[in-house]
């Protein structure tokens, strides 16, 4: 959410700074701002509403060579997205770039009268705090710097120069992420690590309650308390390819068809099919520990959340004496919960930022519970701070919706289940069939999108005008109905809800008529005829039905039919959440609307 760019060094830094947040546009993208420096102190300030392109054609008449500057890609919180809000925000002689929300701002505003205020950003007040103890260069900018930040209550990722020292960056965060880039006579700065990788493999991640001055040679990192830290420089794990569309139209695309590559990332190393076992060396825990464990509480947001939800179903089937409890990490987080000794906390995040998250893992934390991490990005703040953790490999998503994640961070955290299971002594008959299964998906992935792309994307095409969608599963369908309906809400604007199936005559079948249709996820096993039986009872009332299904000598009279390949019986599910990402895909592209950033939302949600 917002993303952060800055440059100091040898090279034209405008150039940097604009190629830095076309990569960090996918974190927000209502309005877009760089400033940089010449060797005198002149500042050169661009600011555009909407996308970093805006901010391009502003520049053709603005070309400056200087070589140090800060930019940001804004995501709004205080203020609509204006030219006049967008960042970076300027306060006598310095401006900033920021990252999260100053809660105090109100208070603070209150004592900085002497600022002539023209934005309603919470920025532009931390940018006249900071200035208030600058006072015109009398103080150095990373003293005045620290002393603001004492003041603030809330969270950041900040950049700041001044027109007095056009040779230093200050940096600093609390809550909001920040990677400096160590290069041949220049340092790079970016929220995220993807906008360094041109440039650098080298970077050092800046910790919550530092601060950092930097110069074309030099990083100097020292706590809020003025303790000096000694910077660890590590390398960017990610490569370039990773972060392109490799001749996709869409990153969602990319995301969606790489699957079968990605999941056997998250599977490399760590499943036996030879002799039905699992091994994930990350999560750190003894098989004493393993064994003792009764309870799981698994915390995400968004996608995050139904991944857990979907394996909380399957960790139940095979681990006896245990309980599953997936919560939605914004509201846990307030929850009064109680969370038993003998448990085990499943943090689950592919960016490792979003802030509800991190805030659960840090309430659990307290609790004494062991905190195990389901992390896409490596290096980020849950990944550091959880105490074991299992990565997904999925490398990079750029796309806001999450696709090739879910699927990964699902079959993680089975995984997980299953190690708890073996280490219970549940008879290898009982999970092998999971194992199996586990390591035939990446395949079987492969062949659904090929054997469904055609269909889904006609299909797609014919329901794409519908308003309202209901998705409708139950077991393990009920998570990945939910998870389309939200993959079809984010991006095609479409009303899409799921419902379990049972829960259909208890409300949203009074909502069936013309003006919605609904997908019904209809996996063989032994709740199939019951859901069958729901969905003649739609079809009595007219409902316009699109059947997803494993079933071979599936018949009913429904209005579309998309079949997946019938040899995956337990996963089956996440097969049918790739003809859910495909449909929302294609119902998005006949729409004509923006794939891979829509409208309002963020990829990475930094801020409460
Ligand atoms: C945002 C993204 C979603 C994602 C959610 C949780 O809303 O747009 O795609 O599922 O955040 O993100 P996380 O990085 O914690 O998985």
């Amino acid at each position: 959410m917002c993303g952060i760019v800055g440059y100091i060094g040898n090279k034209n830094a405008q150039n940097f700074l604009i190629s830095g947040l076309k990569r960090l546009e996918y974190r927000g993208y209502d309005s877009a701002g760089i400033v940089t420096l010449n060797a005198e102190g002149e500042a050169t300030l661009l600011r555009a509403k909407g996308k970093i392109l805006n901010l391009e054609e502003k520049l053709a008449a603005n070309k400056r060579d200087d070589k140090i500057g800060i930019g940001h890609t804004r995501w709004a919180t205080h203020g609509e997205p204006s030219e006049t809000n967008a960042h970076p925000h300027r306060a006598g002689k310095i401006y900033l770039v920021h990252n999260g929300i100053i809660e105090n701002y109100k208070e603070l505003k209150e004592n900085l009268k002497e600022h002539d205020f023209k934005s309603q950003t919470d920025t532009e007040v931390l940018a006249a705090l900071i200035n208030s103890f600058y006072k015109d260069g009398e103080y150095p900018l990373a003293n005045a710097v620290v002393q603001a930040l004492k003041l603030v209550k809330g969270t950041y990722g900040i950049a700041v120069v001044s027109c007095l020292s056009p040779d230093e960056i200050v940096v600093a965060r609390s809550g909001s992420p920040l990677v400096i880039g160590v290069g041949h006579d220049e340092t790079l700065l970016a929220s995220d690590a993807s906008a360094l990788l041109r440039h650098t493999k080298r970077a050092i991640y800046l910790n919550d309650g530092e601060v950092a001055l930097i110069r074309k040679n030099s990083v100097e990192i020292k706590t809020l308390n003025a303790e000096p830290v000694s910077a660890k420089v590590e390398e960017i794990e990610t490569n370039i390819a990773a972060i392109q569309k490799g001749g996709y139209e869409h990153f969602l695309l990319k995301e969606i068809m790489e699957q079968p590559e990605s999941l056997m990332e998250t599977l490399r190393g760590r499943v036996n099919a030879k002799d039905g076992t699992v091994r994930l060396g990350g999560p750190g825990l003894s098989e004493e520990k393993l064994r003792g464990i009764k309870h799981l509480v698994i915390v995400g947001c968004g996608t995050a959340y139904h991944a857990g939800l979907l394996a909380g179903y399957y960790i139940e089937q095979f681990t006896p004496e245990i309980t599953v409890e997936t919560v939605i990490a914004s509201e846990y987080r307030y929850r009064n919960a109680y969370i038993p000794k003998d448990s085990v906390a499943l943090i689950v995040s592919q960016s490792g930022e979003t802030a509800d998250t991190l805030a659960c893992l840090r309430e659990i934390k307290k609790q004494g519970i062991p905190t195990i991490g389901i992390v896409n990005a490596i290096g980020s703040t849950i990944a550091r701070e959880v105490d074991g953790g299992t990565y997904v490999h999925v490398g990079p998503e750029i796309s806001v919706a999450s696709t090739k994640a879910f699927t990964s961070q699902a079959i993680a955290m089975v995984m997980f289940g299953l190690t708890i299971a073996q280490a219970k002594g549940v008879k290898s008959s009982m999970l092998r069939p999971y194992v199996e299964e586990i390591a035939k998906l990446p395949e079987a992935v492969r062949e659904t999108l090929d054997s469904t792309h055609d269909i889904v994307k006609n299909v797609a095409e014919k329901y794409a005008e519908y308003e309202h969608a209901i998705y409708l599963g139950r077991d393990t369908a009920y998570p990945t109905a939910m998870e389309g309906a939200l993959k079809l809400k984010e991006i095609a604007y479409v009303d899409a809800n799921a419902y379990a199936f049972g829960e259909l005559k208890h409300g949203p079948l009074a909502l069936v008529d013309d003006r919605f249709f609904e997908m019904a996820l209809l996996p063989e096993g032994e709740l199939y005829e019951k859901a069958v039986s729901n969905v003649q009872e739609v079809l009595a009332r007219g409902g316009h039905i699109v059947a997803v299904t494993n079933v071979e000598d599936f018949d009913l009279p429904v209005e579309s039919v998309i079949k997946i390949p019938a040899e995956i019986r337990l996963f089956a599910p996440i097969l049918m959440n790739l003809v859910s990402q495909l449909f929302a895909y294609y119902a998005t592209v006949a729409k004509g609307l923006n794939v891979d950033q829509p409208r309002n939302l963020a990829k990475s949600v930094t801020v409460e």
